[in-house]
């Protein structure tokens, strides 16, 4: 029987990156399902029960979905955050899960610098803005994304501070012209522009609170291309209704948006679908490199992104 790849997608991937995928699902002699713009939980559990792999965006592979999944081997979800996956239940049935680490930062970083550049320009309105050059701008978490941040904002002339819960030494910033902060609380404190990099984990969601928010110099902003839930977004309201200098430009529409638009006006900005991830490029790196990885993993066992070891 032909093993089946499905690609799960309720914000698809272009046609390019959905033909390379299929292209190498034929290669390697498996057979590939399209399920896009699925609205329904039901739907994508009606589409894995015959499947071998899947591929998924931020799409949620619950235990129900999983459940739903008997002949399901490996899930490989094409980015890099995988919160979106219940790693304990694939875990728990011997699926492989892994994400694609690298394959889609530089859109991400392109649309941080860009959101920057927004909110300066009191989001392309007009009126006196400000240039980001000069500025301080401070990195939350320095993975794949927060390097390419780092190198576009020194291009840019910003000067960059950095910190990682992970590394702690000075020499990995200090090779690409990036100063460490010792704590969180130095890198919010020192940070015009804050580029939030950290993943959604149990320590992480919440994190971002009122005590950082309100240590921020005057009219900085915080620019989230992350994940929500790192969010406090009682202690986000509080600080900027304290500090009418504050500014939040997010790429993942806070619980709160309404409220959020309402009290601040231009000063809160959402974007209105995660669009970090949404190029051509980005779409083809981490759709093929999906593929590939499956491919490798039933014909060679190859399990080097697995992320639920
Ligand atoms: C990621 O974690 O890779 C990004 O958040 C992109 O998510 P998306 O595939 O839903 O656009």
């Amino acid at each position: 029987m032909v093993m089946k790849i499905l690609v799960a997608t309720e914000k698809p991937f272009s046609k390019q990156a959905t033909d390379g995928i299929a292209a190498i699902a034929r290669e390697g002699g498996f057979e590939c399902v399209l399920l896009e713009k699925y609205a329904s939980v039901d739907e994508l559990k009606a589409a894995v029960a015959d499947a071998d792999a899947l591929i998924v965006r931020s799409d949620k592979v619950t235990a129900e979905v999983i459940d739903a999944a008997p002949r399901l081997k490996i899930v490989v979800r094409a980015g890099a955050g995988y919160d979106n996956l219940d790693l304990t239940a694939c875990t728990a049935r011997g699926i492989v899960a892994m994400n694609t680490p690298g394959q889609n930062s530089n859109a991400v970083a392109e649309l941080a610098i860009s959101m920057m550049i927004f909110m300066a320009r009191n989001q392309f309105t007009p009126g006196t803005g400000h240039e980001i050059s000069g500025k301080r701008l401070g990195i939350h978490a320095y993975g794949n994304v927060g390097r390419i941040v780092a190198r576009y904002g020194r291009a840019l002339g910003m000067e960059v501070m950095a910190y990682d819960p992970f590394i702690s030494d000075a020499a990995v910033f200090a090779q690409d012209g990036v100063r460490m902060a010792s704590s969180v609380a130095e890198l919010y404190e020192n940070s015009d522009y804050l580029s939030l990099h950290i993943p959604a984990t149990a320590e992480t969601k919440g994190s971002i609170n009122y005590d950082l928010l309100i240590s921020m110099p005057k009219g900085a902003t915080l620019v989230n291309t992350a994940r929500k839930e790192v969010i406090d977004e009682a202690g986000l309201a509080k600080a900027m209704a304290e500090r009418t200098d504050l500014q939040y430009i997010t790429d993942i529409a806070p619980d709160t948006a309404a409220e959020l638009a309402e009290k601040f006006g231009k000063r809160f900005f959402a974007t209105p679908k995660k669009m970090g991830a949404e190029t051509a490029e980005a779409n083809v790196n981490a759709g093929l490199a999906a593929a590939r990885q499956i491919v490798a993993f039933f014909k060679e066992g190859i399990t080097r992104f697995q992320v639920n070891r």
